[in-house]
């Protein structure tokens, strides 16, 4: 236990630096997919004549804008990692990765311990020689999209790929980056018994590589799958086969050596995600691409913000080929939010909200902050446990973490 607390740590900032020496990540947008999934309410676009040139171009424009504008373009900021995510990503041309990655090179400091990673559907990664130039090109870390091995789900998702075209893909990713692969899979869909999932991650922890993301299928307004509930066409799980289903989860990824480190993330070899970490504890993240949005400190006045992007991909493109930045708004974050937040995503996570952190950067003690009689009932109930370093919720906590969170925070 002692063991995986102390690499768990090793996540976070280290300790206190001075601003202009704190890591940070970027977060870069891809917009299009081949086809819509009936679930998805991601800003995504079916383009079939995608101006990759324009694109690619306005991407590093708006790039350069931001890192210049936040005071990010210095060699002595660490770059924390680098997320390429979408929309789907592997759509892209490689061009699209070497021109990010090249300006950032020139510009940030990256390194080696930089977690590079880009998102991909089984429906387009091509080949093998494909990923290999991709990860030539700088990328180091891989997440794909499988969300299903059954045939008949994966239809009733809208996805474009088969269980066996996932599987190879699974497989080349697996080959190219050994050890940094993560899957995406979702439970929880019309008709799904307890016994489809147990054989569905029976059959992953068989596949899997490292990492695993594990989401809880959510009906969200202006998909078709929100149509179809809403009209009584299909019915999803109820609460108490959902919570068979989370159960399962936790058993039989724990039997396969993963740790569950996050409400919907697993790992083994501690291949954690560096930057999903990262937004969890609350480093600064610059979004760069349509509809991206960051968290981000003003140099000026060291105010957090956060920073929301054009969504339209055209509009996008047009701002930045006249302004130099796709940026739409920006919106202080108030201490209290910046709080609150640090305790919602942190009650999320095994490490939970970081002392020292939430002291850096909120100026007060978490424990003077949260509700006191909360906290001791919750810490009684066994859902949180406090050490020197950390309130973290036990893996009952995890699962109720937004009553935890409802209930802590005053
Ligand atoms: C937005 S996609 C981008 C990556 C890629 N296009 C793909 O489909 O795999 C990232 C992940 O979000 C998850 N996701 C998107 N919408 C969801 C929903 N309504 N419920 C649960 N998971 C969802 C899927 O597991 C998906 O792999
Ligand atoms: S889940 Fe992925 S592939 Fe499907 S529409 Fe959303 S972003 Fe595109």
């Amino acid at each position: 236990m002692r063991m995986i607390t102390r690499s768990l740590s090793t996540l976070l900032p280290s300790g206190i630096v001075a601003v202009e020496q704190e890591p940070f990540s970027i977060y870069v947008h891809w917009p299009y997919c081949s086809s819509k999934c009936t679930y998805c309410n991601f800003n995504k676009y079916v383009d079939p004549d995608v101006d990759n040139e324009r694109m690619e171009r306005s991407l590093v424009t708006e790039l350069k804008t931001e890192l210049t504008h936040w005071g990010l373009d210095r060699k002595s900021r660490p770059v924390r990692s680098v997320y390429f995510g979408g929309g789907t990503p592997s759509l892209a041309r490689p061009s699209m990765f070497q021109s990010v990655l090249d300006t950032l090179d020139r510009m940030c400091h990256l390194s080696k311990d930089t977690e590079i990673s880009m998102e991909g559907n089984p429906s387009s990664t091509t080949s093998v020689q494909t990923l290999k130039s991709l990860r030539d090109i700088g990328i180091n870390r891989y997440s794909l999209g499988v969300q299903s091995f059954q045939n008949h789900i994966l239809k009733e998702l809208g996805r474009d790929h088969t269980p066996s075209s996932a599987l190879r893909s699974l497989l080349d990713a697996r080959s190219v980056w050994p050890g940094r692969v993560n899957m995406d899979l979702i439970m929880g869909h019309a008709g799904q018994t307890l016994e489809d999932w147990t054989k569905e991650l029976r059959f992953t922890m068989d596949v899997v590589d490292d990492h695993l993301s594990l989401y809880h299928l959510t009906v969200e307004p202006g998909t078709a799958l929100h149509k179809d509930v809403t009209q009584g066409k299909i019915a999803l799980p109820d609460n108490d086969q959902a919570t068979d289903m989370y159960e399962a989860m936790i058993e039989l990824t724990s039997k396969a050596g993963f740790e569950h480190y996050e409400v919907s993330n697993f790992a083994r070899n501690q291949a954690y995600s560096k930057h999903n970490s990262g937004h969890w504890l609350g480093v600064d993240y610059l979004g760069i691409g349509p509809g991206a949005h960051g968290r981000v400190r003003d140099p000026r006045t060291g105010e957090r913000l956060r920073t929301f992007n054009i969504r339209d991909p055209t509009g996008w493109m047009r701002q930045c080929a006249e302004q130099g930045t796709g940026l739409r708004r920006t919106v202080a974050i108030s201490p209290e939010e910046s709080k609150q937040e640090l305790v919602v995503l942190g009650m999320r996570t095994k490490l939970g909200v970081d002392l020292e952190t939430f002291r850096r950067l909120t100026g007060q003690d978490l424990l003077k902050y949260l509700d006191a009689d909360a906290t001791r009932s919750s810490i009684g109930g066994g859902l949180v446990t406090l050490t020197p370093g950390a309130l973290s919720p036990t893996e009952r906590g995890m699962a109720v973490a937004d009553e935890l969170v409802a209930r802590l925070v005053p």
